[in-house]
């Protein structure tokens, strides 16, 4: 957390990441280290590499380059599928959602997916219906979902269905948070709830967060990576990154 940062091991760290399109380097040489108990922000311009950067933690494209290391341990290139065994948690996009099952159902499907082959060594199939629905409702609470279990999840606001995205991301008991833009399309006031409970998840969580909103941004994140042309061009503090004046001409402008 805050003072204490470079104290603490990091959760998650990369260190030299790369990753080639051809001849285009979209992520070089990137070194950076998501902490338990803080929101880390990635911010930069379009093509910077930030969501390329993401699909390289969550195993959906392997490194050229470079190392991923959880706890210490190298998962450089480890598959998507392991990522989300070991930890790395990253929302769902709107197309894992199954627009006719309820709220509850899809976040009862996501618990499944992750726990369910664990279960069935372990209960009957009634017992087991049980501890996945259990579950289920357990992520809802968490991202206030409660009151819209059973409503289909086609009938829900673009703000609860990124609720829902988080709630189907922690059925899978996360340790790490990757969210790649999740304000995008919603309104002032549903921004507002959503900074609370990205807030709260950061409090058990290591989350790195995308966002183009910089009022969204310097209001939440904890610390902030700077990425332009696919590399880091700065990180730091909130402040700090504010102050920087390579920065404001990169990229923050009139936020500055
Ligand atoms: N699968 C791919 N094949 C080839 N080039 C790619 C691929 N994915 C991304 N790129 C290129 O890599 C660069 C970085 O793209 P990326 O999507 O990571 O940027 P970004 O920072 O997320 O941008 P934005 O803010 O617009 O979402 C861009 O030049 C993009 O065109
Ligand atoms: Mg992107």
């Amino acid at each position: 957390m805050a003072e204490s940062r470079a104290a603490s091991a990091p959760l998650l760290s990369t260190s030299a990441l790369g990753r080639n399109f051809g001849g285009l380097a979209a992520v070089r040489d990137v070194s950076i280290c998501l902490h338990q108990g803080e929101l880390h922000a990635v911010i930069g311009p379009n093509g910077a590499g930030k969501s390329t950067l993401v699909n390289l933690l969550s195993g959906h494209l392997a490194p050229t380059a470079g190392l991923i290391q959880l706890d210490g341990r190298d998962i450089s290139g480890e598959p998507a599928w392991r990522m989300t065994r070991l930890g790395i948690g990253r929302s769902f996009q709107r197309t894992n959602v199954m627009s006719s099952l309820s709220v509850l159902e899809n976040v009862r499907l996501a618990a499944q997916a992750v726990a369910g082959l664990r279960l069935s060594r372990l209960f009957t199939p009634a017992a087991r219906e049980n501890v996945l629905v259990e579950a289920a409702r357990h992520c809802l609470e968490r991202v206030g979902l409660m009151g819209v279990e059973d409503r289909p999840c086609g009938l829900l606001s673009h703000g609860e269905q990124r609720q829902l995205e988080i709630a189907m991301t922690l059925a899978a008991r996360p340790r790490v948070l990757l969210l790649d833009e999740p304000l995008a399309g919603m309104g002032p006031e549903e921004g507002e709830r959503f900074m609370h409970l990205l807030k709260d998840l950061a409090r058990e969580h290591a989350i790195l967060l995308i966002e183009h909103d910089m009022d969204f941004v310097f209001a939440v994140a904890d610390w902030m990576t700077v990425m332009v042309d696919g590399t880091v061009l700065a990180e730091g503090r909130p402040p700090a990154v504010r102050a920087n004046a390579e920065v404001q001409r990169a990229y923050l402008g009139g936020h500055a």
